[in-house]
């Protein structure tokens, strides 16, 4: 409420980002087994969580377990956006994010996500609208808007602030550059400086030392983390210690084994399965395994295939995983030969 400011986050607080087709209940529970408190659900559709389906529902799904839980809208008409927040006060979250910033054309080009963003002034009104009607205190994720001049962003998000937001998490890369290139965190920082409210820093973090520069050069305590977690949920861990982590082939496989069983558990065999093997690619990337075990992931379609593939998992590690141990971290190849 506007005057009562309270912080949405404390500190130094790590955030792990909404991730469409990503961030589910199992997901979020491999990335808090390592160490990950604040959380985003998938992005909501505000037109499917309205007009159709159950399985955008289940995108607000919570987990007993889950102690902070965030949820994002993404949609521009204030009729649609008014009836999906009455759907949303049904359940409990701890905060309610605008998405300004999704790139995919379906989204941006329907006026939604970072097409949003080319009307600032309908940008206060959908989040003036949600300040009213929502029960979980209003954020809003955006885009930096120009590389060099900081005025169009820093003003974007003083409209977001002024209507009422209560935190602004800012992706330091254009629309046009999609996730790809430099984060621009001088201008992140340079919105930083010019508002009242928390901002959070987002872009580029894959491990402990992109974070600590992401820190110092948006001067920004909160950073939110996306891809860096994909199939690194140890990502959380490395952070907090400042230290390097490298699981092991063990530790590797029972983490993705979990993530794998819950997924199946949660959707169904023929969903699940399709869901696991972007997953499981995600868990080997840059990790040394060879072209020709990923490539027999795509043909896993039954749980029976995935036991045997992780049964095949376990008997490594490979040569080449072995190696590239070797060159990452001397330390932990020991406890492998
Ligand atoms: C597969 C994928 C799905 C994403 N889904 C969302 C989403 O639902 N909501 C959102 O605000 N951002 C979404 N993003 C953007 C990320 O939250 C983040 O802003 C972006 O990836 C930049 O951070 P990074 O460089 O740390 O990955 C998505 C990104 C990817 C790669």
């Amino acid at each position: 409420m506007a005057g009562f400011s309270m912080k949405i986050y404390p500190d130094n607080a790590v955030i792990m980002a909404p991730l469409a087709g990503y961030t589910d209940l199992s997901y979020r529970r491999s990335c808090r087994r390592h160490g990950c408190f604040y959380a985003f659900t998938e992005m909501v559709d505000t037109g499917s969580l309205v007009y159709s389906s159950r399985n955008t529902r289940k995108f607000l799904d919570r987990g007993a377990e889950e102690e902070w839980l965030g949820t994002q809208i993404v949609g521009c008409k204030l009729n649609e956006i008014e009836k999906s927040i009455e759907i949303i006060n049904e359940h409990d979250f701890n905060v309610l994010d605008l998405n300004v910033g999704c790139p995919t054309p379906k989204v941006a080009k329907k006026g939604k996500g970072a097409g949003l963003a080319k009307d600032p002034e309908h940008v206060a009104k959908i989040i003036e609208l949600m300040v009213k009607k929502s029960r979980a205190p209003v954020t809003a994720k955006i885009r930096i808007q120009d590389t060099t001049d900081p005025e169009k962003t820093v003003s974007l998000a003083k409209k977001i602030e002024e209507a009422g937001a209560q935190a602004l998490t800012i992706h330091g890369r254009l629309l046009s550059a999609i996730y790809s290139g430099t984060c621009y965190a001088d201008i992140i920082s340079a919105v930083r400086e010019n508002l009242k409210i928390q901002i959070i820093a987002n872009g580029g973090v894959m491990d402990k030392d992109s974070y600590n520069k992401l820190k110092v050069d948006s001067g920004c305590s909160e950073i939110m983390i996306a891809r860096g977690a994909m199939g690194n949920p140890w990502i959380f861990e490395e952070i907090k210690n400042d230290k390097s982590v490298i699981p092991s082939t063990e530790e590797l496989a029972n983490e993705l084994e979990l993530h794998i069983v819950e997924t199946i558990a949660y959707y169904g065999e023929n969903f699940g399965c399709k869901l696991c093997r972007k997953l499981i690619l995600d868990y080997l990337k840059g990790r040394g395994f060879s072209g020709e075990f990923k490539s027999g992931v795509v043909k896993l379609s039954t749980v029976e295939e995935f036991k045997n593939f992780m049964n095949d998992l376990r008997k490594g590690p490979t040569e080449r995983y072995k190696k590239w141990l070797k060159k990452n971290s001397n330390l932990q190849f020991e406890s492998f030969v």
